[in-house]
């Protein structure tokens, strides 16, 4: 039997294409290179499946120009890059990487968080320069984490993973606000009692959004929002570029309208706005609240297993248009 011919948009580590190599011909894409949607067009045409990595826009008029394509697996946990009617429509099957990274995601969130309250990569940008001559008393004081109220804004299971740290790690008191309340047990488990939005904005001293990405999300925290946070707040953002607006927050910053913002994410990334280099109270990082080696590693690895699941066994593992597959 003739092997599928696969893409993989991005490059991975050797030991995951090594696997894909086991079962399909397989075309990769060298280290460092980003390709153009008409370039990927061109290189997935006659490819039963493709492993993406979130970058891809999947839409239908790729759709039309690839009738070959049965599968695209996203190397992510987000799928917006998905246009999921489409592709259904298509009849090609999506498939993410959830639940490998929950735990890695919500360190990294936390880390953020610490780094932004506690201002550790202004202080250190301040010492490297030289600037560091005497100890005083209010050098680089920052806000409190312990104790201190984390608001959560989408409470899915990096959302838990991130109270579940606060509460138990830290004693902080949890509150969020999701689309649905949890259930009473979950709630428990995690310390978080549900609030409307308003009083997540109002009442947070650290807001952290992990809310997926929709175009009904699209600058769920503006001018308007940041406008009812407390002056002294942090704002973090791991969840996806354009759930902040990025221009109203630099803004803000600027003007003290809030503390200080962490942000591993951008509206166009991996362009940043230009006002949020300048800003010193915020801390910024490419989009890698997931990567350690082992997380990366078994996102790749799931993704790979999808690829192989459906294409080679008929069984997706993580379909996300599990109606494609019947
Ligand atoms: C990363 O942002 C992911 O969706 O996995």
């Amino acid at each position: 039997m003739t092997q599928d011919a696969i893409l993989i948009a991005r490059s991975v580590f050797p030991e995951v294409e090594d696997k894909l190599r086991q079962h399909f011909q397989v075309e990769t894409t060298p280290p460092g290179v980003v390709w153009s949607t008409a370039e990927f067009i061109e290189r997935l045409r006659g490819k039963a499946g493709v492993l993406t990595t979130g970058g891809e826009r999947i839409d239908a008029a790729l759709l039309a120009a690839c009738p070959q394509l049965k599968i695209v697996s996203n190397l992510a946990v987000g799928y917006n890059n998905f246009d999921l009617d489409a592709m259904s429509a298509a009849g090609v099957l999506g498939t993410n990487a959830p639940d490998v990274l929950t735990e890695t995601t919500a360190d990294f969130g936390f880390a953020l968080l610490m780094a932004t309250a506690r201002r550790i990569a202004e202080s250190e940008h301040y010492l490297r320069a030289g600037h560091w001559t005497q100890w005083s008393l209010d050098l680089f004081a920052g806000a409190e984490v312990h104790g201190s109220t984390l608001g959560i804004l989408g409470m899915g299971r990096i959302g838990q993973a991130i109270a579940r740290r606060g509460a138990h790690g830290f004693g902080m008191n949890v509150i969020y606000h999701n689309r649905s309340r949890l259930d009473a047990d979950t709630e428990a488990a995690c310390k978080a009692r549900f609030v409307s939005k308003a009083e997540l904005l109002a009442q947070a001293d650290h807001l952290v959004l992990v809310l997926p990405y929709t175009p009904a999300a699209h600058h769920t925290i503006g001018a308007a929002e940041i406008a009812q946070m407390k002056p002294t707040a942090t704002l973090i953002n791991i969840a996806r570029g354009g759930i902040v607006d990025d221009a109203a927050l630099a803004k803000a910053l600027r003007e003290k309208r809030i503390a200080a913002a962490g942000l591993d994410v951008f509206e166009g990334e991996p362009k940043v706005h230009p006002d949020l280099l300048t800003v010193p109270n915020v801390v910024l990082t490419p989009h890698i609240a997931s990567a350690t080696i082992p997380t990366r590693t078994a996102m790749a690895m799931l993704a790979a297993d999808n690829l192989i699941g459906y294409l080679v066994h008929g069984k997706p593992l993580t379909p996300l248009n599990p109606e494609v597959v019947a």
